[in-house]
């Protein structure tokens, strides 16, 4: 068995089933809530640059972390796949957004890959006119089919060349490099992005980058790695936002938040203090770790006391979470124009009471155990499962701890193996129809959340777990070299939501549900006949699963056959 299987069944055990029962159908979750979203609320999808594009070396684009980590092979990455052509987004960028006009978004979240615009990563060496040109053409194309762009500046695929030379985000200095490239980034697209994330998702950047190895760099800086490129990140999304609060803001008029992901962490017993408190400790240790400090100056206490105390018991004179200084606190505190939130699942959470094992770790400075009811749907994923009410509480829980911020929500969606003769993605609808209900019931709660990014655009490279693992609304067919796209039926879902602005009442919305799935399926399309539908259409409805249907059909032939001369 693998380490990875070791430390997940480790810490994720499975909870009696009994538990989860008595959870349910309190009065709050119990029903649905038919009604509407807030006059002006944003509907968008997201994506990142590094999962879609390709083109890794075209153009002059210089080397990310995730190139090299890729590249290493030795199954970092599920069946050794890299991100070299991805997408191919990199060539389609007209095809892309007819998508996102077909999906009547009215944002779209993407990133901007530095080493693309940076070759070296450092801004003094080199810019590449070519990179600045392929981010500025999608920009335009995006203001002109009237959608908004939402624009993220890191997300994950760090110039190789900052790594190797200085130690990537170990290195207090990439404060500065990420601050340089920021302000290229101000400068040359300023003038058509008001929104813009300087992070996605830092923890598990840190994370699964400094502290399991699972992420590039891949290093196995156990209990100080992460918290020290954490410290780092910190500091360069706080000079970001200087940086343009000082010198672009005036004239450009635009937000500078970051992207924070966390799953909701539910005490397994309400009643035991000790379970509420260790619920809390996961949200702080999750959400807080960067939240707090931007909101509130400075790491949560709870993450100061225990790991200064863990520290000092491994005989060690400093504690390993870093500390800010005073002027540093000042510095940092207030820099987010509003609050990026990515949300999954949920969790419940108990204090763990036996020994931890050896050594520092960010899971041994935690001290808790994270269970799930097997009753959650899943698809099949090891941790990702369907609990739509947990979303509103982490949006309630982040408006009381962080003053009311405006809230984005950035990413959230799920994903859903399938084939390419199921389009049908029925799962997936569930899931988008229970969490976007859920926030609908925060915003009655108060919570100010302005938009909703649902993850993702296109099924796209999932990091270690390759291609297996697809969020798309659109289905790509990654064997075929063109990279063709294919919408599933929670595309059309979802293009109803966005119409609608919510759900306007329960005949309509069960209507959206029957008629995503006719749409999807081949039978339909193939005896309807709709003759408004648009050729196009039809063939990228139907060519993937007719072409399907035909090859099992031709291995029945010849099973049959091969039967008959044998007898
Ligand atoms: C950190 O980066 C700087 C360059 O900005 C370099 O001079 C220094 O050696 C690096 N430190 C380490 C420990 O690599
Ligand atoms: C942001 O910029 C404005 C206008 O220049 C300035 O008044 C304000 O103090 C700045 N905010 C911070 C926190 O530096």
């Amino acid at each position: 068995m693998k380490p990875v299987q070791v430390v997940t069944i480790w810490w994720v055990l499975l909870l009696v089933s009994r538990l989860g029962a008595t959870r349910k159908g309190s009065p709050e979750e119990a029903s649905f809530y038919y009604g509407t979203f807030p006059l002006g609320f944003s509907w968008g999808v997201g994506s990142s640059a590094f999962q879609t594009e390709g083109a890794w070396d075209q153009d002059g684009k210089g080397p990310s972390i995730w190139d090299a980590f890729t590249h290493r092979g030795k199954g970092k990455v599920l069946g050794d796949e890299t991100a070299d052509l991805a997408c191919n987004g990199y060539y389609r960028v007209q095809e892309d957004v007819a998508l996102l006009r077909e999906l009547h978004v009215s944002h779209y979240r993407f990133s901007l890959s530095w080493p693309r615009l940076l070759p070296t990563g450092v801004r003094a060496d080199q810019v590449n006119e070519k990179g600045i040109k392929f981010y500025s053409d999608l920009i335009d194309a995006l203001l002109k089919s009237n959608i908004t762009p939402v624009v993220t500046l890191h997300h994950w695929d760090l110039p190789q060349l900052l790594q190797v030379k200085y130690g990537g985000w170990q290195n207090v200095s990439m404060a500065n490099y990420f601050s340089d490239y920021a302000n290229l980034c101000f400068e040359v697209f300023g003038d058509r992005v008001k929104h813009w994330v300087t992070f996605s998702d830092p923890r598990t950047m840190a994370e699964k980058g400094y502290e399991t190895g699972h992420h590039a760099p891949g290093l196995k800086l156990h209990g100080t790695g992460l918290y020290k490129a954490a410290h780092h990140i910190i500091k360069a999304h706080a000079q970001a936002w200087h940086s343009y609060n000082s010198t672009w803001r005036g004239k450009q008029q635009g937000l500078v938040g970051i992207s924070l992901n966390c799953d909701w962490g539910e005490p397994m017993d309400i009643s035991n203090p000790k379970h509420v408190e260790a619920a809390e400790r996961y949200l702080q240790f999750c959400l807080g770790w960067f939240a707090n400090p931007i909101y509130a100056g400075d790491y949560p206490q709870v993450m100061k006391d225990r790991i200064g105390r863990k520290s000092a018991e491994q005989g060690l004179d400093m504690s390993r979470l870093p500390a800010f200084s005073l002027q540093e606190k000042r510095y940092i505190k207030g820099t987010s124009d509003f609050l990026g939130l990515g949300h999954f699942t949920t969790r419940y959470i108990t204090e763990r009471n036996y020994p931890s094992r050896q050594g520092p770790s960010y899971q041994n400075d935690r001290d808790l155990v994270e269970l799930v009811d097997p009753n959650w749907p899943d698809l099949g994923s090891k941790w990702l499962y369907s609990v739509p009410w947990g979303f509103r509480r982490l949006l309630n829980f982040a408006q009381t701890q962080y003053g009311d911020p405006p809230i984005y929500v950035t990413e959230n969606g799920a994903s859903q193996k399938l084939h390419c003769s199921q389009l049908c993605d029925e799962w997936r609808i569930h899931y988008l129809k229970g969490y976007i209900n859920e926030m609908l019931k925060a915003i009655k709660d108060g919570v100010n959340i302005k938009g909703y990014t649902s993850w993702s655009l296109l099924d796209q490279f999932e990091w270690e777990k390759g291609y297996s693992d697809r969020y798309g609304f659109y289905y790509v067919e990654f064997n075929n070299r063109n990279k063709p796209r294919y919408p599933k039926a929670s595309a059309q879902y979802y293009k109803k939501i966005i119409t609608a602005n919510g759900f306007p009442n329960p005949r309509e919305v069960e209507s959206w549900y029957l008629e995503a799935l006719e749409t999807c399926s081949i039978n339909s399309q193939m005896f309807a006949a709709e003759p408004a539908l648009r050729h196009m259409q039809m063939v990228t409805e139907i060519t993937v699963p007719t072409v399907c249907s035909l090859c099992v059909l031709l291995a029945a032939v010849l099973l049959m056959l091969l039967l008959r001369s044998q007898s």
